[in-house]
């Protein structure tokens, strides 16, 4: 895939205020940004329209930690190939990716997309967003830590049999262990696609290293874990450099589950 230029005049603010990132009241303002635009009758039902809202706000008032459109594209024509019918989220924030994702995969012919939110607040956010764009009936929010709401997913049974694709854009550190989960639960299959955000800003080695080794590296890391996985899985994984919202490079790491040795 070809790394497409970055639009300067589409760059959202940076996301950096006062030393935060996040949760200082710019996701709230978000909120009554978008409820109180002349156009909101437009932007029921259509996706799109909400993603264009989400995007304005970030690019004149404050800048916010979505995906983007330049990322969320790559992830966009990733679903076009694969047409997962399960697709879960660890990492909603305010919805951008929900709703982009969601709709995707709706388009593809999808069933349900799980979208999980350690915050209540931004899950609250999300879950209105997602509302109004109309994408109720495919987007479920989930409050709770990413380990927390696949344990719960899974004990509804709505993850059988596996889950097609995954994204993982929440706490960095708990990329690893939570693929673990995952894959100690069966929720990882032959075919299953994983999508991990952020492998420039700001990397993750660990995250990495792990789909990328080998069976027999696995297995031999696995005696000494604690978080078990499932080493058996073989993964091959691409790293594909793209921008933040911002215009500051980034990359995903897409790993596909492409088999499991005996
Ligand atoms: C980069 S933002 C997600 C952006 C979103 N995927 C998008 O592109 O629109 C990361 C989110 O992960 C949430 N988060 C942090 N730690 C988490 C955890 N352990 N489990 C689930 N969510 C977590 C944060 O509250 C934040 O909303």
């Amino acid at each position: 895939m070809s790394t497409p230029a970055f639009d300067p005049t589409k760059a959202y603010k940076r996301f950096e205020v006062n030393g935060a990132f996040l949760g200082d009241g710019r996701e709230v303002a978000l909120l009554e940004y978008v409820y109180s635009r002349p156009d909101l009758d437009q932007l029921r039902g259509n996706p799109s329209r909400v993603l264009q809202a989400i995007d304005e706000f970030a690019r004149t008032h404050t800048g916010l930690i979505n995906v983007g459109e330049i990322k969320g594209a790559i992830v966009c024509d990733t679903i076009a190939k694969y047409k997962p019918a399960i697709m879960v989220e660890l990492g909603s924030y305010v919805g951008y990716s929900a709703i982009l994702f969601g709709n995707a995969l709706k388009k593809a012919g999808g069933k349900a997309y799980y979208s999980i939110e350690k915050s209540p607040l931004f899950a609250a956010i999300s879950t209105s967003l997602v509302d109004l764009a109309g994408l109720r009936d495919t987007v479920r929010v989930i409050v709770g830590t990413g380990e927390e709401g696949i344990m719960r997913l899974h004990k509804e049974g709505v993850l059988e049999p596996k889950v097609d694709m995954f994204f993982f854009d929440h706490h960095k550190p708990s990329y690893t262990p939570d693929l673990k989960v995952c894959e100690r639960l069966g929720l990882v299959g032959v075919g299953t696609v994983l999508v991990a955000d952020n492998m420039i800003q700001p990397g993750n080695p660990a995250y990495m290293a792990y789909v990328r080794a080998s069976v027999a590296e696995k297995r031999e890391l696995d005696k000494e874990s604690t978080e078990k996985g499932n080493p058996n899985l073989q993964y091959r994984s691409q790293f594909i450099k793209s921008f933040d919202p911002s215009g500051d490079e980034d990359a995903l790491e897409i790993t596909e589950c492409v088999g499991v040795e005996a």
